[in-house]
């Protein structure tokens, strides 16, 4: 069966899983007033970087307590910067159930070599999270971007834990309710939910975070962009915008049009909104197809920033090849752009539900997925 071209195509086909779309609002003419050729250092450079982490405490209602501070190298740099930092005090568990949480775990064992129980789950499953041990250090991914499986709330985390929490929350922060009082760590990066540019990370400390870095020195050395200590003490600068090497002040100006937007449209509960919107829409797509299912085994798992998407249909006779040139024929047509899975997860789609993307456009693409699905079962039966 072969059906028509849709009438309608998405305002914005950008569904890639990061970068991600811009705010609705964003235009490069927005971003004039970047402080531009001036030092970071200066007050109208400390000042962009100061309100940088005082909207996010906002936007994210992130406990006055807590430290949040702007560090280098993206997402990456903030996880790896706590890894380095913290790890070795006490036993720790290393939590993965897609490719960035493996990641941190070969760090952790191969690298730190510190002594680690690894527990793992297949693409489209979780650990369980009461089979960790808390009174260990814990190092986990929110939201596992690459397989669309998220931890679905904080209840099993426990509030009396020995342990500290590390949570990389990348595509989770701005979409999920993150429990901060379950989060020692947490860290993300700008070209996620809100949009913005890549290169630099966000690391949110809790109070017993900040003890730990004060009472604790890891056995090996610390690179100068990974030192959040000087002298046995927490370098307080770091968390009012005095940051460890040079940012993008343009980049600055981006997060905080992001973050402006935000505000104006709700704030988090809207972006929630937005993010359970656009996913429902998919969700409901699969729901009234058989050929097509959300990768997430348990719907309380779910994400609804980095939908992960498998064909189930028993005509397909390369998995692989079949994704793939369903992504492509979206392409081609520039309906949906990026949205192939993950290179390491299963074969499949991964289409970008976070705030930034509009439900229309979603909407819009879905018949098109129909389209293609169907174009690319035809001319699979052709071929043979
Ligand atoms: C869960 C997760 N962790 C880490 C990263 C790496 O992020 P960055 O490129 O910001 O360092 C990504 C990127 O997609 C991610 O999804």
């Amino acid at each position: 069966m072969t059906i028509d071209q849709p009438a309608t195509r998405p305002a914005n086909p950008r569904f890639s899983s990061g970068p991600c779309a811009k705010p609705p609002v964003f235009s490069l003419d927005k971003l004039s007033g970047a402080a531009l050729g001036r030092s970071h250092r200066a007050k109208i450079g400390k000042d962009k970087l100061k309100a940088a982490i005082e909207m996010t405490r906002e936007v994210l209602g992130v406990p006055a307590d807590y430290r949040i501070g702007i560090v280098p190298a993206s997402d990456t740099g903030a996880v790896e910067m706590a890894m380095w930092s913290l790890l070795g005090a006490r036993p720790a568990t290393m939590v993965a159930w897609e490719s960035f949480g493996a990641g941190w775990v070969t760090d952790a064992v191969k690298q730190l070599k510190i002594q680690a129980e690894v527990k793992t789950a297949e693409y489209g499953q979780i650990v369980d999270f009461a089979e960790v041990d808390f009174n260990t250090d814990v190092v986990f991914t929110w939201n596992g971007t690459t397989s669309g499986v998220r931890v679905p709330n904080g209840d099993l985390i426990p509030a009396d834990r020995e342990g500290l929490t590390i949570c990389d929350a990348t595509s989770a922060a701005f979409a999920q309710d993150l429990p901060w009082d379950k989060l020692d760590v947490t860290t993300f990066s700008w070209q996620k939910v809100m949009g913005g540019e890549a290169a630099h990370g966000m690391l949110i400390l809790s109070p017993r975070a900040v003890e730990r870095l004060e009472s604790y020195t890891p056995a090996w050395p610390l690179p100068k962009i990974f030192r959040l200590t000087k002298g046995g003490k927490l370098i307080e600068g770091i968390f009012v915008g005095e940051t460890i090497n040079t940012p993008s002040m343009l980049a600055v100006e981006d997060y905080l049009l992001a973050l402006d937007w935000a505000q104006a449209i709700g704030g988090l509960p809207a972006l929630m909104a937005r993010a359970d919107a656009n996913a429902q829409a998919i969700f409901d797509f699969c729901a009234e197809r058989d050929w097509i299912d959300n990768l997430a085994e348990d719907p309380a798992t779910r994400s609804n920033t980095s939908v992960c998407l498998k064909f189930t249909d028993d005509r397909i006779t390369d998995g692989a090849a079949f994704a793939k040139a369903v992504a492509k024929r979206l392409e081609a047509e520039g309906v949906a752009l990026d949205i192939g899975a993950y290179r390491d997860a299963p074969a499949g789609l991964r289409i970008w539900c976070g705030a930034t993307v509009e439900t229309a456009d979603i909407e819009a693409m879905l018949p098109w997925l129909d389209w293609a699905f169907h174009a690319e079962i035809e001319a699979q039966a052709q071929a043979a």
